[in-house]
Formats: C-alpha cells, structure tokens, sequence
C-alpha cells in the first residue's frame, strides 16, 4: 500500500461488504489514511475479526434489507463516505438462470445500492460527503453468462449518475460516483468458478479479456476509492471510474 498521508483524516466511512475482498482493502486504506470506518457487512465473524484487528466499529448489514439500513445507519451520528461496495456474482445466461436467481442477484447488487444512496442522505446532507457504488466492468461490457450480474452492474452505473443529479440538485454538498473494477483477484471470483463445470478455463478466459495481460489487485481499486473519498475529487460527481486493465475497450 502506497504512503499514507491522512488524505481522509477525521472523516467517518461506512463500507459495506468491508469484511473480504475489495471492501477489506478499502477498509484498511481508509483507516491508514486517517478515517473512522465502520465495518458493515452480512458476515459477522470475518467483520467482526477485521474491525478488532483494526479497532473499529462492525455493523452485521444484509444490505438488501431496508429496516436494516435503517438500523445500522441509526447508530452512526455523521457519515462522510460511503461505500456501496458489497456485492454478489451470480453465474448463468438468459437460458439458465431462473427468475428467483436473478431477482437475488439484483436484491443485493441493485437494491443494496439503492437503499444506501437513499437512507445515508439525512446523515450526510448537513455537512456534504461522497457516496461511492461499486460497479463493475461487466455493467459496462456483456458478457454471455453474466446475465444477471450484467444487468445488475449497468443499474449501478444509471441510478448513480440520477442520484448525483438530486444530490446536486438540492444542494446537498454530496457526491456520487461509480467505480468500474475488471476482474480483480479476490474470493468472489473463487466463488464464480465454483459454479462451472471447468473453473480454470474461465480464469484463463477473464485473463485473455485483459488487454494488461493480468488480473487486477484489490489495491489498484482502493487507490481510486481513496480519491473519490477525499475532497481532491470535489468536481467528480456521477461519473464511471474504469479501472480495468482494458478489458471494458
Ligand atoms: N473481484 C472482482 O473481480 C470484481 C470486479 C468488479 C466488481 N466487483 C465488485 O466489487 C464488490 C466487492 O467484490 P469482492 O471481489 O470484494 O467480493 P468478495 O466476495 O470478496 O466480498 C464481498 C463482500 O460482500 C459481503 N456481502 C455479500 N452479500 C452481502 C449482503 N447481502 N449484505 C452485506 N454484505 C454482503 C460478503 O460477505 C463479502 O464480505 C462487489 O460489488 C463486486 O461485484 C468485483
């Protein structure tokens, strides 16, 4: 991790899904540049773990559930950074994924999303701050067994630049930004290839989309995270931030 120079110092994050993967490393760039970061996430063992190895505060968070937005935020006093980060992948084309798949898929992936951007206003909207959504390239680029998560990802990116239109609108002093990582190695895309037959080819095959030659790192997306977080990216609001290797080209 680069040189931490308190670039957030003083500020509160809630980080949803910051209990592995990209959500963990936000958590801990976060805390090393000087923030207070609560930890909010569907499970509670590994959240939990994570915020007493970093002396923070951990939320249990489905964020599907809207009466648990509303109690998790309830117990934060201000929140200047918000990461609609937790997500899930489900596998599947048109053909093979059943309704109750899909709807899951966009239960977590949209809904989540939706929720923190609406209920985090009366926490934010006094004193400004950055909402930042986790999309994805694949809300960008389809792909054929992406369906759902394809979908879901794309109204990522939409509903984020129509809530950065009413933040701006109200003159709320809040920002919203989608951030667009390619294939990054962490333990969701374990649990992808865990749902095909053969999921070493499909690692090979996420490789051969980077035109980089590589997967990403969780670091080279928190790096930008970071940016969003911090006032340097005070004119940014409902933009996509690809970090990708090329892969959306
Ligand atoms: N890793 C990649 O290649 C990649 C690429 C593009 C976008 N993304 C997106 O980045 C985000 C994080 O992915 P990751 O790779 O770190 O995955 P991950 O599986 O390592 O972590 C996801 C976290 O979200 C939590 N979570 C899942 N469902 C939840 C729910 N209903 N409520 C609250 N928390 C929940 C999990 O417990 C986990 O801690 C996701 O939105 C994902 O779609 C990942």
């Amino acid at each position: 991790m680069a040189q931490a120079s308190g670039r957030i110092a003083g500020k509160t994050a809630f980080v949803t899904g910051g209990a592995s993967g990209l959500g963990l490393d936000i958590v801990r760039r976060f805390v090393a540049e000087g923030a207070s970061v609560v930890i909010a996430d569907i499970d509670a063992g590994a959240g939990e773990a994570l915020a007493a190895d970093l002396g923070q505060r951990f939320v249990r968070l489905d964020v599907s559930r809207e009466e648990q937005w509303l109690a998790a935020l309830g117990t934060c006093e201000n929140i200047d950074i918000l990461v609609n980060n937790a997500g899930i992948t489900t596998h599947g084309s048109i053909e093979e994924l059943t309704l109750e798949a899909f709807r899951h898929e966009f239960s977590v992936d949209v809904d989540g999303v939706f929720l923190g951007c609406k209920h985090v206003i009366p926490k934010m909207k006094d004193r400004g701050g950055s909402v930042i959504n986790m999309s994805s390239m694949c809300g960008v680029r389809a792909q054929a067994d992406l369906a759902a998560y394809n979908a879901a990802k794309a109204a990522v990116t939409h509903l984020t630049k129509s809530v950065a239109l009413h933040y701006a609108r109200k003159g709320y002093g809040m920002r919203c930004n989608s951030v667009h990582p390619g294939a990054i190695h962490t333990p969701i895309l374990e649990k992808v290839m865990a749902q095909v037959a053969d999921g070493r080819a499909l690692y090979e095959s996420w490789v051969a989309t980077h035109p980089l030659g590589r997967l990403g790192r969780p670091e080279e997306i928190s790096a930008i995270v970071l940016y969003l977080a911090s006032d340097e990216s005070a004119f940014a609001t409902g933009a996509e931030f690809r970090i990708d290797g090329g892969s959306s080209l």
